[in-house]
């Protein structure tokens, strides 16, 4: 019997290539795995009325690890008319099944290394290398939301005395409301395992991400809640930024910071900044962490114009894999994969279009698998 198993979850458009790019490399470092395909994404909403059906839930509770390729969401309202006859889904409310993924789990951390590999000609600077974690279960993604807002909540609201909520002369189908929910249990560990991965890797700094001066109820929680992990960890250095504030000085001058962490959404948003430093979305690799389950993939979406195409950079994901090796304890076979894709990166003769190269997804994967 194989040692572990992994979910096999490519999902739609380039899902399917990287996912392929990724088995090369696997296959190549003979991770002692079986790989079970799991179904998720736009096809099954379309097919069955659900983008994460039931039997993906069952096999995700008998698995080791996930490898997640990427999904399609559902179009916007206004794109919907002409899917119409397609549906099978009637009544059924659209969820984004990675959403749901990550709450049905409790896959509560999102780690998202952010590494400048030497030679990458899109690496905003040399030597970058943040770590960004993201809360992955509340805040805005929570999905308590109203759009129209029902009576009872509009009428609830009118009675506030606040000059910027003028809900009494709004008609309740005029304004949505999405209710940003933030515990401090779920934060508490967030910021904990930050630490705690700083305090592993010898890492020097933790900045805890916020608005706190605005957004006063959770953010404040969040920082608070920081504040005081952060006391447990006095080798550590604390450092809190606003979330504004933090994106510009990120670009200003990276090498201040080493680990962030931050609320859902924020997080969401610093960790796109971060891989566009080193890289883009062909860099970005994301690992969603719980007590139980680790879901690892890479942080793009399933860029349909390039599906099938074999044309994407497939780094993101063997990188995602390198990630769920570490996280399964294989943590040799990890640096092994990571040194051979730092030397493709360096060597150059290997590249992929957005590295400005001609190379396709699986020529760069049997590079990388070609120095393993
Ligand atoms: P996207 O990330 O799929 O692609 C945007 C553009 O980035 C692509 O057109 C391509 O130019 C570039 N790109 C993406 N991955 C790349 C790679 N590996 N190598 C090189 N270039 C790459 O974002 P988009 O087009 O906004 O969304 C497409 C669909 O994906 C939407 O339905 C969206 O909701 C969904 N999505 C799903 C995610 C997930 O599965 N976790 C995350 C983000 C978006
Ligand atoms: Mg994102």
């Amino acid at each position: 019997m194989p040692k572990y198993k992994i979910a096999w979850l490519h999902g739609d458009g380039i899902g399917v290539d990287v996912l392929e790019a990724a088995k090369i490399v696997l296959d190549k470092i003979a991770l002692d795995a079986e790989y079970i395909p799991g179904d998720i994404g736009w096809e099954f909403w379309c097919s069955e009325g659900d983008a994460l059906p039931l039997r993906t839930i069952e096999l995700l509770k008998k698995v080791d690890a996930a490898l997640f390729g990427a999904i399609t969401s559902k179009p916007a309202k206004a794109a919907q008319a002409e899917l119409a006859p397609k549906l099978q889904n009637n009544g059924h409310v659209y969820r984004s099944p990675i959403v749901r993924l990550r709450q049905e789990f409790d896959l509560y951390t999102c780690l998202r290394p952010c590494k400048a590999y030497p030679g990458n000609p899109l690496n905003f600077k040399e030597e970058i290398d943040l770590v960004v974690f993201r809360e992955n279960t509340e805040d805005l993604y929570a999905g308590v939301e109203f759009s129209p807002v029902p009576g009872e909540l509009a009428q609830l609201l009118s009675k506030l005395a606040r000059p910027f909520a003028p809900f009494s002369q709004v008609p309740p189908d005029r304004y949505a409301i999405s209710c940003k929910i933030n515990s401090w249990t779920g934060s508490e560990r967030i910021i904990r395992a930050a630490f705690e991965f700083a305090r592993k890797q010898k890492r020097r700094k933790v900045t805890i991400v916020h608005k706190a001066n605005v957004v006063r109820a959770t953010d404040g929680l969040f920082l608070e809640a920081g504040k005081k992990v952060a006391a447990q960890f006095p080798e550590i250095q604390m450092d809190e930024a606003n979330i504004d504030a933090m994106t510009m000085w990120l670009l200003k001058n990276p090498f201040n910071y080493d680990v962030l962490v931050a609320p859902n959404l924020y997080g969401d948003i610093i960790s796109d900044l971060c891989a566009q430093m080193v890289g883009g979305l062909g860099f970005g690799c994301s690992a969603n962490i719980g007590d139980k389950l680790g879901v690892f993939e890479p942080t793009h979406g399933s860029a349909p114009k390039y599906a099938g195409q074999y044309k994407v950079n497939p780094i993101a994901t063997i990188l995602a894999a390198k990630m769920m090796l570490e996280w399964l304890g294989e943590t040799k076979k990890a640096s092994v994969l990571e040194s051979a894709v730092a030397k493709v990166i360096q060597e150059g003769r290997v590249r992929t279009y957005d590295m400005g190269g001609t190379n396709s997804t699986l020529e760069m994967a049997q590079a990388i698998a070609g120095k393993l």
